[in-house]
């Protein structure tokens, strides 16, 4: 909760208090060095023993309640017909009014099911902004991605307070191009993973779910970031001012045809599911939840996890749960700001997007800016972030490069796990790395798996430009860590 502080300064305040705790290492910056080449310069290879800070991602790291542990120890251990499936079926339910729920080891389980059952080779999915996973699902089935996000969703700096909205007039224009029947599936992705964690404006929501129902076109809303994007409905249209989280949810679940989550995000802990309230739909994926993910009544989750889940669901319903990463994301983009470092604004959720397309802006694109801002600050800090730019790209049918619009360095906040003393350690060496930046050189790739490369790839710098960023950060801060 933002609280204001004698100076007049606002200070997100956290509203709960650490009761179990893990110890952290800060290796000195020669080990953190030998760290990265060994990791071949991609944070993802980092063993999380030589990382300080781990703001990779959220996904299945967020703290998760006394009361989610506590629901762990009440699972119902049955392969089938398990008392927890019902009591978690009743917790979607009660916050999305579903009827049906097909439950999966995690989001893009999901996609994998979504994508077989809906998408036919030559087909379309239009959305506002792909996810890594999502995007490789549909083209493996034979489906292309048509991306349809207002042009303030793929700008860094901007004033719109829902810039992950898509673009209607677009919408309606790629629907009478491409026509309804050859399009597989529309999907909102609210809020929005790869362009900076923007949220999705309720008003955008309904409108898009309408004219897929008008068109006769499947509507799927990916919740996977729902928490966040609640809070900036709550917080950033005036409308839903008095209006409850519960009834939020409420309409989303009944707007669209169908909606599916990462619970690695969405209720703090590592699973999945889809819901809808057309029994078609539940049909015609049913079967491939036990071919792929387990019987119809766990799918690939473990039962504690499962009631946790029922727990976490319901405490997104409580705007001091939901709030906490938005508010941080906002201390450690003004901080940075204020250094004059160039970061997605608005803040969204998720994470702090720091803009490396202009902190790199001396490295050719061809040479992952981001990739390179990623592991440049591993070396300055310990803290490791992902690379959100060309590296997650898939290159085009040639060969080619395709380049990002966006070469973005993801800081990660996971929910309730980071402190504020911690936010503030990241945004000084963040602010030195940029004091320093013309140290940091370009990376290619000595090892580029075909399919989610930037997953487990390897690179090397172009040049001894991560040892000459150690030695000059030695220089600087002596004997600290
Ligand atoms: C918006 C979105 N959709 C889908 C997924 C895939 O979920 P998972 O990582 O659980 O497979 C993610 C994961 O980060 C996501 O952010």
């Amino acid at each position: 909760m933002p609280v204001k502080f004698r100076s007049g300064e606002n200070i997100p305040l956290e509203m709960h208090k650490a009761r179990m705790v893990q110890r952290l290492n800060l290796l000195p910056v020669e080990e953190r060095l030998k760290a990265s080449q060994e990791a071949g310069n991609n944070t993802f290879l980092l063993k999380n023993s030589d990382v300080f800070l781990d703001m990779l991602t959220d996904s299945g790291v967020n703290a998760m309640s006394q009361a989610q542990y506590a629901a762990m120890m009440n699972a119902d251990d049955s392969y089938a017909g398990s008392e927890t499936f019902y009591r978690l079926e009743e917790a979607l339910k009660e916050v999305f009014g579903t009827k049906y729920f097909l439950p999966c080891h995690q989001g893009r389980a999901c996609e994998n099911i979504i994508c077989q059952t809906f998408i036919k080779p030559g087909q379309t999915a239009i959305m506002n902004y792909h996810f890594t996973t999502t995007k490789a699902h549909i083209m493996r089935n034979g489906g292309t991605v048509v991306e349809i996000i207002k042009k303030e969703g793929l700008e860094v700096k901007s004033e719109l307070p829902f810039k992950g909205d898509l673009d209607i007039e677009r919408l309606k224009n790629e629907i009478k191009t491409i026509g309804a029947e050859k399009i597989a599936f529309i999907r909102v992705e609210a809020g929005t993973n790869l362009v900076g964690g923007q949220p999705v404006s309720m008003a955008n929501m309904r409108e898009v779910a309408k004219i897929a129902k008008d068109a006769g076109i499947l509507s799927i809303y990916d919740a996977s970031l729902l928490a966040d994007n609640l809070y900036f409905i709550k917080t950033r249209d005036k409308d839903f001012a008095n209006t409850s989280l519960n009834q939020i949810t409420l309409e989303l679940g009944s707007l669209f045809d169908m909606a599916y989550f990462s619970a690695r995000k969405l209720g703090c802990v590592r699973g999945g599911g889809i819901i809808t309230n057309r029994e078609d739909l539940y049909n015609a994926m049913i079967s491939l939840v036990p071919l792929y993910e387990g019987f119809l009544t766990y799918g690939g989750m473990s039962v504690r996890e499962m009631e946790a889940l029922a727990v976490g669901l319901r405490e997104t319903l409580d705007f001091h749960v939901i709030e906490q990463t938005p508010i941080f994301v906002e201390a450690l983009a003004k901080e940075l700001l204020a250094s004059g470092i160039s970061v997605v604004t608005p803040p969204g959720g998720l994470g702090c997007h720091v803009n490396a397309m202009s902190f790199c802006d001396h490295i050719p694109q061809s040479e992952y800016r981001a990739g390179a801002l990623a592991i440049a600050a591993y070396i300055a800090g310990g803290f490791r972030g992902m690379e959100r730019g060309t590296i997650s790209e898939v290159r085009n049918a040639d060969g080619s490069e395709h380049f990002a619009e966006m070469e973005l360095l993801r800081l990660a906040l996971p929910k309730r796990v980071f402190t504020l003393s911690q936010i503030k350690y990241v945004a000084d060496r963040l602010t030195w790395l940029y004091e320093n930046r013309h140290l940091i050189g370009g990376l290619r790739f000595t090892f580029e798996p075909e399919v989610l490369r930037f997953f487990f790839g390897r690179l090397e710098p172009v040049s001894d430009w991560p040892q000459k960023l150690a030695k000059k950060f030695r220089e600087d801060f002596g004997d600290s860590l």
